[in-house]
């Protein structure tokens, strides 16, 4: 491996350039290569950088210029074009969520532990110190037996929004509002609460969009721990209301508003004082997906480039971001019995 490691994106769209700007920012990596099946966009974005275009996956894995892809194509093409690079050696940081179908991103995991390979996932909420300071809590059993663990996610997206890409809103490319806006919430909750046993009810429609998937969500979740639960999650409110997840123990409470703590206490008392930090997140993202900061991002990669350095499991590794996937299709499946998650 070269002194600095050579990324190569993959989706030069909205968020593959602003990983793009993400890895200025990461000390021990620089991007080597773009690729993007819009030749015009790759060339923009290696011009810019003095990196190398591609308009095919393949062979930009296998040009030998690289030590790791970042994949920031649409949701449907993550674990597939992930495979393309695992085949060559590649370490692999996927975009969100980490694939649509699950047997895809167990076929992944597999071909990267088999090679000794890096497999990171871009959910970057996990980088919050308050919500690891909460998780820490919670695993020392401080708020007791958890009984309810819920999330809220009520976010806006425009009818442009949808028409802006096809893929968006597509069943095979996207999915409705669970897989792409409410992910980061959904799987917040998984990491504090745990992995989902059973779904026990899901009613997921389109109820103000012209796509495929849905719009408007709601369902019942029974933990692996016991706990219930629900999420509600919709991208059809005008004005957006803020991101909610309510954790209720038998000895405490925890609500986070935007990924802020606003209650928390255990043991009869207000414990908000025993975190060190804050999170600072206004909700950006919840009318206009690129109204983000991008410093939890940046944490995400530099973790992905130590990971690899230090031989270790990265902070969000493909079998941590599976729980959230396993919960989404869990979900999923329980309002249509017979779909076929992602691409055939
Ligand atoms: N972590 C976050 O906060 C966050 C925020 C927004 C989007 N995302 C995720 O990022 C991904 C991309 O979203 P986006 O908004 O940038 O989409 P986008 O439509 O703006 O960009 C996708 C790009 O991929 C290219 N592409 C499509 N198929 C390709 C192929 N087969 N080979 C090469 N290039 C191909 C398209 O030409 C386009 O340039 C999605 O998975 C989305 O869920 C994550």
């Amino acid at each position: 491996m070269s002194e600095e490691l050579r990324i190569g994106v993959i989706g030069c769209g909205a968020m593959g350039r602003a990983h793009i700007q993400m890895w200025e920012s990461v000390v021990g990596a620089r991007v080597a290569a773009v690729c993007d099946g819009d030749e015009r966009r790759a060339n923009e974005c290696a011009a810019q950088l003095g990196a190398i275009a591609f308009t095919s996956p393949q062979r930009m894995a296998e040009s030998g210029l690289l030590d790791a892809l970042d994949i920031c194509t649409p949701s449907g093409l993550h674990a597939e074009q992930g495979l393309i690079g695992a085949r060559n050696n590649l370490h692999l940081l996927l975009e969100k969520p980490i694939d649509l179908n699950i047997e895809k991103v167990d076929a992944l995991i597999a071909e990267c532990n088999a090679r000794g390979l890096t497999l990171a996932c871009m959910l970057q909420q996990r980088t919050f110190p308050a919500l690891q300071q909460v998780k820490d809590c919670i695993e020392a059993e401080s708020l007791g037996r958890l009984l309810s663990c819920s999330a809220y996610v009520k976010w806006w997206r425009s009818a442009e929004y949808y028409s802006s890409s096809a893929w968006r809103g597509a069943w095979a490319m996207d999915a409705g509002v669970l897989a792409n806006q409410a992910i980061h919430t959904l799987d917040m909750l998984c990491w504090l609460a745990g992995g989902v046993d059973e779904v026990e009810y899901a009613h997921l429609e389109t109820a103000n969009h012209t796509i495929e998937a849905e719009d408007n969500a709601l369902a019942i979740l029974r933990f692996e721990n016991g706990a219930r639960g629900v999420i509600e999650a919709t991208s059809c409110a005008y004005p957006d209301l803020c991101t909610r997840i309510e954790i209720v123990g038998t000895n405490g409470s925890v609500a986070f508003d935007n990924a802020n703590v606003v209650t928390f206490g255990f043991d009869g008392e207000d414990k908000r004082g025993l975190l060190k930090q804050e999170v600072v997140d206004e909700g950006g993202g919840r009318s206009n997906p690129m109204a983000i900061s991008l410093q939890a991002h940046t944490a995400i990669a530099q973790d992905f480039v130590q990971a690899i350095r230090e031989r270790r499991e990265p902070l969000v590794s493909g079998r941590r971001a599976r729980v959230s996937l396993d919960a989404l299709t869990k979900i999923y499946r329980k309002a249509f019995p017979n779909i076929v998650l992602g691409r055939e």
